[in-house]
């Protein structure tokens, strides 16, 4: 199967999962969308409000927040792969419970098997905890290690950043840092930059808008 396949399949399988509790009050899945080539995975916590109206990651406030931190290190949204640690929302935004972490955990680790990133950031101290367990993210934000086959960049919650003005200017500066960051992680696992698709230019033909 290629890796858009196994995106695609565990997307399905998320759409219709029961494994934990938070299945009986979510509206829709949100399983995380993006290239399946990305060399970034950005996970946060879990869908919040609009997401579970729309069904994908980060699409109201921390998610435009998101993009803005995105745009300014020079990334484009397309680009990266954006997803959660659970997959539905858990009731008023209280923070996933250990037994639905770890029901939902397969899914993730499915995500990242399939996709490969040179470098995952986790978003807040949820996904941190998965990854970089027994840290706290005050110390630790912004910090690059090796984990395993890839490494691992912890940063606060978009959120966390939007509600405390004193966390936005680290937020800022650790986003501005991944460019470098991507090229040293690359150096160090022997990859290179993904060939990008080329975009489809539509020219319209002078001719047939005659025709109308
Ligand atoms: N917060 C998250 O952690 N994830 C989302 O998808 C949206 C908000
Ligand atoms: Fe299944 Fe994960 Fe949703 Fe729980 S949060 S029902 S494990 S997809």
């Amino acid at each position: 199967m290629s890796a858009e396949e196994t995106l695609a399949q565990i997307a399905n399988e998320v759409a219709v999962c029961e494994n934990c509790s938070l299945h009986t009050t979510r509206k829709k899945s949100v399983p995380g969308e993006g290239p399946a080539n990305a060399e970034i995975m950005f996970i946060g916590e879990g869908p919040g409000f609009h997401e579970n109206e729309q069904g994908r990651p980060f699409v109201g406030a921390s998610g435009n927040f998101l993009s803005q931190l995105l745009a300014q290190a020079g990334l484009k949204r397309e680009d990266v792969f954006i997803c959660n640690v659970v997959k539905c929302r858990p009731p008023e935004n209280r923070d996933p419970a250990a037994d639905e972490l770890s029901a939902c955990n397969l899914y993730l680790e499915r995500q990242i098997e399939a996709i490969n990133p040179s470098i995952i950031v986790t978003l807040g101290r949820i996904s941190m905890g998965k990854f970089v367990p027994g840290v706290k993210i005050s110390t630790v934000h912004g910090e690059m290690r090796k984990v395993g086959e890839r490494f691992v960049i912890p940063m606060f919650h978009p959120a966390a950043a939007l509600h405390q003005a004193a966390l936005k200017p680290a937020i800022l500066a650790d986003f501005a840092k991944l460019p470098e960051l991507l090229k040293e992680a690359r150096k160090a696992l022997g990859k290179k930059a993904p060939v990008k698709k080329k975009e489809t230019v539509i020219v319209e033909d002078p001719k047939q808008l005659n025709m109308f």
